[in-house]
């Protein structure tokens, strides 16, 4: 069977969760399979793999990719922010190792009627979990201009952003922005000719990515699932997380570095009296990045960053 997405960074981030000693692994980002697979093949007789995905369509590929694993392989429809309730609902409390790779997948991308392609015309919707929550059309047509600056400015690290947000709630006057092209033509259209095509990207990319971020609340649920997944490994256990933006990997860096770093003494202090002791130990001081290779193969990759931690 032919998957469109292309994994990233898959053998490094299997071979980070060590699955050949085998226990009970979690995969918060099933998409298409790729590193669930990867990690069933890798597991020995009796580990357990549950896989996570919010978007209802991935879970069915997913299911249907692992059903030769049998019981080996569970996979549930969930936001990786509830991690501890889906472990907790199947009599789980501790895990070997977890994985996260973030966003979007290929999958999401092509499928135009999801409207996440600033390549494909659709209305704008943009939902992962297409069962609930506001659409990328009710983001552009009822946030304040104050709002939209300020998520295209964060969340799109766009340089005119405020450009952006004016005219969108100016054309918004004169009747609702429904589709990814009216969105697409308004932002081309809004950024001066000579920045249009920096970086060989689509002048509407970071708005799109903005958009998508907020419709999906995807940095906010970071933090929490990380810090419940920390708390059920057990000693020795690894979590790892794959990023695709500075945004994301942020988060993921300060919140794996607290967890290594917790004390909170001043420097000068001879011995620890704040009694915050590590609950891991990092085990990429730097992250792990894709080879020249891998990115040439798949210009996904490219902007990709695995960091692991182990449960002390
Ligand atoms: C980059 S893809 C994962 C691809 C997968 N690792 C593979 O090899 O095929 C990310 C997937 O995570 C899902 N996802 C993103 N945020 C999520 C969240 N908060 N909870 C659950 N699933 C999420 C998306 O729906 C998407 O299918």
């Amino acid at each position: 069977m032919n998957y469109a997405h292309v994994s990233v960074l898959l053998k490094e981030a299997v071979e980070a969760l060590v699955p050949q000693r085998g226990g009970i692994f979690v995969d918060c980002t099933a998409g298409g399979g790729g590193h669930s697979e990867e990690i069933l093949r890798h597991t020995p007789h009796g580990a357990r793999l549950i896989s996570l995905d919010q978007d209802e369509r991935a879970v069915l590929r997913c299911r249907q990719r692992l059903a030769a694993y049998g019981t080996a392989s569970t996979v549930v429809k969930a936001n990786f922010a509830a991690v501890g309730d889906v472990l907790d609902g199947l009599g789980i409390q501790k895990i070997d190792g977890i994985l996260w790779d973030l966003g979007v997948s290929s999958v999401q991308l092509d499928e135009a009627e999801r409207g996440f392609s600033y390549m494909m015309d659709a209305p704008l919707d943009m939902r992962m979990d297409r069962s609930s929550g506001k659409t990328a059309a009710d983001i552009v047509n009822t946030y304040s201009e104050e709002e939209l600056y300020r998520i295209i400015r964060d969340y799109g690290e766009e340089w005119f952003s405020k450009r952006i947000a004016s005219a969108i709630v100016e054309k918004r006057s004169d009747g609702p922005i429904e589709t990814t092209q009216q969105l697409a033509e308004l932002v081309t259209s809004v950024i001066p000719p000579a920045s249009r095509h920096k970086e060989n990207q689509h002048p509407a990319r970071r708005t799109f990515q903005a958009l998508r971020i907020e419709v999906n609340g995807e940095l906010q649920v970071i933090e929490p699932s990380l810090q419940a997944a920390v708390e059920r490994l057990r000693p020795g256990g690894r979590a790892a997380v794959i990023t695709f933006h500075s945004l994301e990997d942020r988060i993921v860096k300060q919140v794996f570095g607290k967890m290594a770093s917790p004390c909170e003494c001043p420097p000068n202090f001879p011995v620890c009296t704040c009694g915050k002791k590590p609950i891991v130990t990092r085990i990429t001081k730097k992250p792990i990045v894709p080879s020249d290779a891998e990115i040439l193969e798949n210009p996904r990759a490219r902007s990709a960053k695995l960091r692991v931690v182990e449960k002390i």
